[in-house]
């Protein structure tokens, strides 16, 4: 069993990863946490923002009732700040919050409001156990593959994504707003998240069409599971109308999406792919659910993410939401191959 304590080596990580997102003497730094926060992971950003000589202060709210139908997980939308007018106002006052709500900020309501007051940037500690963080720490090196990839989604009208399994899909990404994160950033505004390294577009309306074959060995991360049979969706006007399949995998989804009894659940949310060498497939074999937020997962190189849920810039809000890697795509912008066979292509790779 893995033991969650203080290690030096742990430390020296996250002391880096810090450094590498800016933090120094006298830098503002606000850690943000809940009740059901992996105290470990605050232990440690607390030591080394202590270390690094930061200004920081340590805010902890009580983890939310739930409201949803069904366990959420590994949204990336935290509800833990509560619209707590005294948090939102702390947090806008500092140079970089650090985030180790269970969730995340990244789609918290309240960060669009911090981030346009003109300061803060946002380094998400995903709730992993530290020995993944620890493999996936963030390098420099992948800043500017990651840049690369968001500008070649920026340039691209389609992208298109076949394989052997049976996907067919097309994506117009005309006017598609695109991001990524290597897993830090400097610049007020910026948003990180450790583990890191995904470029991604959120498509606009009905701009998705075809169909998605998930193969087994693909990934559910809302379920934090490797796939052993197969789904297959079908996607018209960027939403799934039809999920065939007759294992757990199938069942399981179906039964979930369902139970948001939302349309906007079966809309799609983004579509990219991973960029991290470091993140790996077989670690869903080699730790429990409870030592991973899964979000390595998101990370990994030359696969394709999609995922179905929220999709501000299409004007669709749901909590329901999946993220979906698959193995052995074939993704290509404008005919371009970026990614063959789930393998990074060209200038992309590391
Ligand atoms: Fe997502």
């Amino acid at each position: 069993m893995l033991q969650e304590r203080i290690e030096g080596k742990w430390l020296a990580a996250f002391r880096r990863v810090f450094a590498l997102n800016g933090i120094g003497k006298g830098t503002q730094v606000a850690i943000l946490s809940e009740t059901q926060s992996r105290p470990v992971l605050v232990h440690l950003c607390e030591l080394a923002a202590y270390d690094l000589g930061a200004d920081f202060c340590m805010i902890c709210m009580p983890t939310p009732p739930q409201t949803a139908p069904v366990p959420v997980k590994s949204t990336g939308t935290s509800w833990a700040i509560q619209q707590n007018r005294a948090v939102i106002e702390a947090l806008k006052r500092v140079d970089i919050v650090i985030d180790c709500t269970v969730e995340g900020l990244i789609h918290a309501p309240e960060w669009p409001e911090i981030e346009e007051a003109g300061r803060a940037r946002l380094l998400v500690i995903t709730n992993e156990h530290p020995e993944i963080l620890e493999r996936c720490e963030p390098r420099a090196e992948l800043g500017p593959k990651v840049q690369l990839g968001v500008q070649m989604l920026r340039e691209a009208s389609e992208m298109r994504v076949t394989s052997a399994a049976g996907t067919d899909l097309t994506v117009d990404l005309r006017g598609a707003p695109c991001g990524g994160t290597a897993g830090f950033g400097t610049t007020p505004g910026s948003v990180a998240h450790w583990p890191g390294g995904l470029c991604l577009a959120f498509p606009g309306q009905n701009a998705v069409n075809g169909r998605i074959v998930m193969d087994v060995g693909d990934m559910n991360l809302t379920f934090k599971t490797a796939l052993t049979s197969k789904i297959a969706f079908t996607v018209i006007e960027d939403f799934v109308t039809e999920i065939e399949g007759d294992g757990i995998d199938a069942l399981h989804l179906r039964e979930y999406m369902r139970a948001w009894d939302d349309r906007n659940a079966f809309g799609l949310s983004h579509v990219g792919w991973g960029m991290n060498p470091k993140a790996q497939w077989v670690s869903a074999a080699m730790y429990d659910k409870r030592d991973m937020q899964a979000v390595e997962f998101r990370a990994l190189a030359g696969s394709f993410l999609w995922s179905t849920g929220a999709n501000q810039y299409a004007g669709r809000f749901t909590q329901g939401h999946f993220d979906l890697p698959m193995r052995n795509c074939t993704i290509t912008l404008d005919g371009r191959v970026v990614v063959k066979e789930g393998v990074l292509q060209g200038e992309l790779v590391l």
